[in-house]
């Protein structure tokens, strides 16, 4: 059974879809930016604040690797940086599927601007937050699928991811 890797920006639906979908497959879910909180004892924002980004994506980067080298094989939604290392790529690559979740950066902007903010270091001024996602675009093509999400509701893209998935399923 492969893993299954959600991929994309900030506030793209990586964890809200990859619990739904990690549900209806049967199959565990682990979500990224949870893991390395457990793994460090701090939050986020507390690490980039405490030890910086390099820190972070050092600790990303480990997490990831021993989650797919321990763990049941299942559906993980990354953090918004992860698939923009290639290191981070090989390691998935290696282990299974990777899913470009793909939301037109004028939606994800709303939506952030309305959840926790607090928790997201990279999110800055809007002007940055868009330069971010544009040169992002060219790593998250990278992915193996890409879900243009568009203005799918959660249900409708939580059908939609299941639909790509379920073949990959070996039961
Ligand atoms: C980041 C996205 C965050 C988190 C960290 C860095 C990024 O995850 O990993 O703040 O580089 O885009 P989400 O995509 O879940 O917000």
């Amino acid at each position: 059974m492969p893993w299954f890797f959600l991929v994309g920006f900030m506030g793209a639906g990586k964890t809200t879809l990859g619990s739904n979908v990690a549900e209806r497959l049967a199959l565990p879910f682990y979500d990224l930016d949870e893991r390395i909180e457990l793994d460090a004892g701090l939050g986020v924002r507390e690490i980039f604040d405490a030890q910086g980004e390099k820190d972070f994506r050092h600790r990303e980067t480990n997490v990831l690797r021993k989650i797919v080298a321990a763990e049941p094989p299942g559906v993980i939604a990354t953090g918004g940086g992860t698939f923009t290392l290639e290191e981070n790529r090989t390691i998935m690559s290696e282990a299974g599927v990777s899913v470009w979740l793909d939301v037109p950066i004028d939606t994800i902007v709303t939506r952030v601007a309305s959840m926790d903010v607090a928790e997201r270091p990279l999110w800055r001024s809007e002007a940055e937050v868009r330069a971010l996602a544009e040169r992002r675009k060219k790593d998250y093509r990278l992915a193996n699928h890409h879900l243009e999400l568009g203005t799918d509701s959660t249900d409708d893209g939580t059908v939609r991811l299941y639909e790509l998935l379920a073949p990959y399923r070996s039961d």
